[in-house]
């Protein structure tokens, strides 16, 4: 499929895009986060508008310009991404969470800044769950028909654990990304499998990040037909 003309098989839906990665307060100045940097939710949203889609982009924290014709919702804890989500889905006909979301939270926040004191070994951070967005959404399902996409990076057994993440979310497609060392070439290279609940495999090949946004709009689109 050319850029020029994209199928406008998403024309009349709205779907709900997650990205880039939630950041935890410890204090008015720190954080626990993560290294996302929302390209690939970036590309799903920008991809499915050109595929016709109203799309709302759930951003946490995110430097990337916003796409155009996207309605960009700005978020920064898990707490705050699990709202936004939660509340774009009502009439979403399917929700993708690109987002790398914090599993765990500090239990506390500062509301001054934590200083040291004099001597003292620092204290330990007690942290709490997160709410898992993506598992809630799968069981949810606020509209019928709503199709539920997460994302995975795994090693080792990448399927088996991919399956088992997926049966575990409840979601209908797991994107699932090989992460480490290829043992053909020694090489540090992404790999994809989209893995359906209906026991589907498709294996993307290494690309840039809108063909995989775009199979996975593919295999959205189909489970909506
Ligand atoms: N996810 C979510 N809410 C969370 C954690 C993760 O919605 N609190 C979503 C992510 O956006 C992603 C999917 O769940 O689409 C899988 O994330 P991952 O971190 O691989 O799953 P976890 O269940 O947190 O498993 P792990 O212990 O391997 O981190
Ligand atoms: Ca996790």
């Amino acid at each position: 499929r050319g850029p020029e003309a994209p199928a406008a098989d998403l024309a009349g839906r709205h779907v709900v895009v997650s990205a880039g990665g939630t950041r935890e307060p410890l204090d008015p100045v720190r954080f626990l986060g993560n290294r996302s940097s929302g390209r690939q939710g970036y590309a799903l949203a920008r991809t499915a508008a050109a595929r016709g889609a109203r799309v709302t982009l759930v951003a946490a924290n995110s430097e990337l310009p916003p796409p155009a014709g996207v309605d960009v919702v700005p978020v920064g804890t898990a707490v705050q991404l699990r709202e936004a989500v939660v509340k774009a889905a009502t009439d979403a006909d399917a929700v993708v969470m690109a987002a790398a979301v914090a599993d765990f939270r500090p239990a506390a926040y500062a509301q001054g800044k934590i200083k040291k004191k004099d001597g003292a070994e620092p204290e330990p951070v007690a942290l709490v769950r997160n709410p898992d967005v993506l598992a809630e959404i799968s069981a949810a399902r606020s509209r019928p028909g709503q199709v539920v996409v997460g994302f995975a990076a795994e090693t080792d057994d990448v399927l088996a654990n991919g399956r088992a993440k997926l049966a575990r979310k409840g979601c209908d497609l797991l994107v699932v990304n090989e992460v480490g060392e290829r043992k053909t070439f020694g090489s540090t290279e992404n790999e994809a499998v989209v893995l359906g609940a209906d026991g589907s495999e498709t294996a993307v090949p290494h690309g840039p990040k809108e063909a995989l946004a775009d199979t996975v709009w593919d295999l959205v689109a189909g489970r909506l037909a």
